[in-house]
């Protein structure tokens, strides 16, 4: 910890970190490379945020690696999306168990190529144990398919008697969610300059703070994710409330 920057205020480390991991094929254009090199690139910045995101205390790092509209894109890109991932899992496996790092994953699953949703379950059973950090990884994910299954849930246990409709709250909802045992995110990151939300988190981001950056994701490094915390701590969440409330504690 001994080169971090004063400021940074160690009690106030946001548990749940989510990032829009944004920028990789403009990253890979500038620079005339195939789109699948900047993503290639890309996993050294996934590397390089969970060290940093561990390192200072965060629980929880989401990362939004491949939505539900993210199939539509070129088919020498999808196919190349999934074998990077079926490769960098193999890849990483001994490093994440070394580091504690407990695998999860959001999203439609069984709706990946077969080769990737084995290997995810797979290092999903073999990082189970682990405690120091959770990286979950949003694959095939959409809050819209999220949300619609949910309701489809919901709907189904009400019909079959397994609830009633007036115990539908909002925790009850959360507890329909993938994300049913993570806390919400206090910190959302977008790489690359986009101002937008892409179907990520919907129900989950309500009160969480964004913070965008120009920095494409494969230039993405320890410095930045630490000033992204760094601007977060000096946000004030007042949750509906004034500012004086905030101050004294109520
Ligand atoms: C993010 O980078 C990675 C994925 C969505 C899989 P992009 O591939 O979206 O990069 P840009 O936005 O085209 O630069
Ligand atoms: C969002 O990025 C999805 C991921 C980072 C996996 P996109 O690049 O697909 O988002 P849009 O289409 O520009 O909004
Ligand atoms: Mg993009």
């Amino acid at each position: 910890m001994s080169d971090l920057p004063e400021e940074l205020n160690i009690n106030k480390i946001p548990q749940h970190v989510a990032v829009i991991m944004d920028g990789n094929g403009r990253w890979a254009k500038q620079r005339g490379q195939n789109r699948l090199e900047g993503h290639a690139m890309g996993v050294d910045s996934v590397r390089t945020t969970l060290k940093a995101a561990r390192e200072i205390g965060v629980s929880f790092l989401t990362l939004y690696a491949f939505s539900t509209e993210n199939w539509s894109r070129p088919k020498e890109e999808v196919d190349g999306l999934m074998d990077l991932l079926v490769q960098s899992i193999a890849n990483e496996m001994d490093e994440l168990n070394e580091n504690g790092v407990k695998l999860a994953a959001i999203g439609d699953i069984d709706g990946l190529p077969e080769k990737c949703a084995e290997s995810l379950k797979k290092a999903i059973v073999e990082t189970s144990s682990n405690k120091e950090i959770t990286l979950i990884l949003a694959l095939n994910y959409s809050a819209k398919w999220e949300l619609t299954e949910a309701i489809k849930q919901i709907a189904s246990d009400v019909q079959e008697d397994k609830i009633s409709s007036s115990q539908i709250t909002d925790t009850l909802v959360s507890s329909y969610l993938t994300t049913k045992e993570f806390p919400d995110p206090e910190l959302l990151i977008r790489t690359s300059g986009e101002h937008r939300v892409s179907n990520f988190l919907l129900w989950q981001i309500a009160y969480t703070e964004f913070y965008f950056t120009d920095v494409h994701w494969p230039d993405f490094r320890r410095e930045h994710f630490i000033q992204a915390v760094l601007d977060y701590q000096q946000r004030e969440r007042r949750f509906g409330k004034v500012s004086e409330q905030i101050i004294q504690g109520e």
